[in-house]
């Protein structure tokens, strides 16, 4: 997508402003299906791919990308509840993350889900427990945290962190795992990074959690089943442009499959959010207000860091790139003014871009900002001086599927039975 909508583009889009209200989330379900094949094209054959709702929990993306054969992984009850809902199987859910609770591990046993990836001694305790009270086994992937970190913009392993087992704690515990009689230990999950920088950083990734998985295999004298080698694969977010060419994935991913030997057999599987998602997503919004202050000139949207990139403001997430879609505006001459964008909130931190150069703008305007299908408006601060959340359209070839909005503010809560029976005799 470039600085300028097409005139296409533009039509849509007003026309959607003008019916469901600006700020407005706009994801194309065809992007969704174009990055899916082409990398569900270039994985080992066998390989299952497993889409992360964490970065994009909107059913109509989910579904779609369950109906082109991927596999889910989730992280909490909410993601789980988008999963089944949608139609995922119960059994093509694995159930990640640290801190998983006795309860969500009851509830997704109890609602079919086996699959699940142990973070720590606690945690797979936790999991054979909760099996062996539902009379099933669980499916589990030990989380290993390799000795050396990837390249990646935000690294989860090979550094000191809460994901997973460090590889030497495995080994030295082994004697631990075969005393679980509610799990089946299905192999391992190596997940590195978000964002890995290139191509090359991608299948150096893949090389070492192979390596990782040989390894153990050997040291732990016990087959895989499964080796969930994670992914990263990187897109760029919320700025204008393309991620990696998955094309050339392609033959180096074969090779390095065909190099295992103890893991020969084991399935591969890899896990992707941001890329599966990133392009189909822009945030289109609206110019409420053009002003200077102190030689600066500010343009104040109707969308901030409650919509896109709350984490921005720590220093996490960079600042955007924008696109603008006044007819006209890409031949307007010398038209090119630096700016600083800015959201509705009452924060310094509300800034989606410094010193930007756009064409001048004017309130009424409109403002998108790309790639923003992953980690855009569940990854942001949505509570955040409680002003509603945007409207999501989901469309296909401009044909609206779905149309949504997150729930907002407060609503009364009544704790469980059990909780109120424990309150009342605690207080007794
Ligand atoms: C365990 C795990 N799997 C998959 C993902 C999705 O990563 P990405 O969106 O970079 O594909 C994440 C992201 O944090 C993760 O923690």
């Amino acid at each position: 997508m470039s600085t300028f909508a097409s005139a296409r583009e533009a039509a849509r889009a007003a026309a959607w402003l003008e019916t469901y209200g600006s700020p407005l989330y706009v994801y194309d379900l065809g992007e969704v299906e174009l990055r899916a094949r082409e990398l569900l094209a270039v994985l080992p054959a066998g390989s299952r791919l497993l889409f992360s709702l964490k970065a994009n929990p909107l059913p109509a993306i989910a579904a779609r990308l369950c109906q082109l054969g991927c596999d889910a992984e989730v992280s909490s009850p909410g993601e789980l509840a988008v999963a089944l809902s949608v139609g995922f199987p119960a059994e093509r859910v694995l159930y990640t993350g640290p801190g998983k609770s006795a309860e969500e591990v009851h509830r997704a046993l109890g609602a079919g889900v086996t699959g699940f990836s142990a973070e720590s001694w606690l945690d797979l305790e936790r999991i054979d427990r909760a099996a062996r009270a539902a009379r099933v086994r669980a499916r589990v992937l030990l989380r290993v945290n390799p000795n050396a970190p990837p390249v990646a913009r935000l690294a989860m392993s090979g550094v000191s962190s809460q994901f997973g087992f460090d590889e030497t704690e495995l080994v030295e515990g082994r004697a631990r795992l075969a005393s679980l009689d509610g799990v089946e230990l299905m192999g391992l999950h190596i997940y590195q990074g978000t964002q890995l920088a290139d191509a090359q950083a991608l299948l150096a990734a893949v090389q070492q959690a192979l390596e990782v998985g040989e390894a153990l295999c050997g040291a732990l004298e016990m087959p895989f089943q499964v080796v969930d080698v994670g992914g990263g694969f990187p897109w760029p977010f919320a700025t204008p442009g393309v991620g990696l060419e998955a094309a050339a994935l392609q033959g180096p991913l074969a090779l390095l499959a065909a190099r295992r030997q103890r893991t020969a057999s084991s399935a591969l599987w890899f896990e992707s959010g941001r890329w599966l998602c990133a392009s189909s997503g822009a945030l289109w919004t609206t110019v409420v207000d053009v002003k200077r202050s102190k030689g600066k000139q500010y343009v104040v949207l109707d969308s901030g860091i409650h919509h896109l990139g709350g984490m921005s403001g720590l220093g996490r997430v960079p600042l955007v790139g924008m696109g603008v879609a006044r007819a006209g505006a890409e031949t307007e001459p010398g038209a090119l003014e630096e700016v600083n964008v800015v959201g509705p909130l009452c924060t310094p931190l509300d800034c989606f871009a410094r010193n930007l150069k756009l064409p001048s703008l004017r309130p009424g305007d409109h403002v998108f900002i790309p790639n923003v299908g992953a980690y855009g408006l569940t990854a942001s601060l949505t509570g955040f001086l409680s002003r509603p959340p945007p409207v999501e359209v989901a469309h296909r070839d401009g044909v609206v599927l779905s149309v949504s909005r997150l729930r907002w503010g407060h609503e009364s809560y009544e704790p469980p039975a059990t909780a109120r029976l424990r309150s009342k005799q605690e207080a007794r």
